[in-house]
């Protein structure tokens, strides 16, 4: 208790005035893995920060592609925009995409843990998940799920009218993302960002 108490006074003036836990369960408290909890914090919100900024550029832009031509006119939007706005929502520490269990573009597949928990969760509504946040290997990994709302219908719903499945047939041979109903999970955004070595 002592040697608790004198080392509490050694802290500089800047520190809050309270005693730290004894020990945790995985070990002592020391300053370097509390750098390294606060690299891997910031490596998490870099990974959410990128996932909120594809989910949002990619709403945004097909929804104002749709509203000027409708489904067939914003098909060429989606197709050439995705993967310009994907890599614009990255950096160099952070890599994010979009991926789905039943995937239009091959290429979107992304990490084999994103596939992985897509096909975990491929029955399900889109309530009844939740994303995952970890730190693996050195990057925080985040999945944040996606939901089927009734704008998606016209390019991912049943009834797609015949024009725009004929152009989606034409450019993605292999489309699987069709048949989903509002509120149905379509799929997920994923981040991956590298947690930066302690100083
Ligand atoms: C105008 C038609 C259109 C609409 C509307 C549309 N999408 Fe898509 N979607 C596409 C096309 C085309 C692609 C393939 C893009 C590419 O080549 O990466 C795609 C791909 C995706 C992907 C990437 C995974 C995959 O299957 O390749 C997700 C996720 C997705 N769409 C979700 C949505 C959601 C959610 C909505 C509604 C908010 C939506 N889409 C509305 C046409 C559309």
């Amino acid at each position: 208790m002592w040697l608790i108490l004198a080392l509490a006074c050694n802290r500089g003036p800047q520190e809050p005035d309270r005693i730290e836990p004894i020990a945790e369960p995985s070990g002592p408290v020391d300053n370097g893995s509390a750098t390294q909890r606060k690299a891997e914090g910031s490596a998490i919100v870099s990974a959410e920060l990128a996932t909120k900024a594809l989910g949002n550029t990619m709403k945004e832009r097909v929804s104002a592609a749709m509203r000027e031509g409708g489904p067939l006119a914003a098909i060429p939007a989606c197709q050439s925009d995705a993967a310009t706005l994907t890599a614009a929502a990255g950096s160099n520490d952070v890599r994010v995409g979009r991926s789905s269990a039943k995937l239009r573009n091959p290429d979107n597949a992304g990490p084999e843990w994103v596939q992985d928990w897509l096909q975990d969760n491929q029955d399900k509504r889109f309530d009844h998940v939740t994303g995952t946040s970890d730190i693996v290997d050195g990057e925080a990994r985040l999945i944040r799920p996606i939901q089927v709302e009734p704008g998606c219908l016209g390019c991912h719903g049943t009834h797609i009218d015949q024009a725009t499945q004929t152009a989606l047939t034409a450019a993605y041979p292999q489309d699987r993302a069709t048949g989903y109903a509002a509120g149905d999970l379509r799929g997920a955004v994923w981040a991956i960002a590298r947690v930066q070595a302690a100083e």
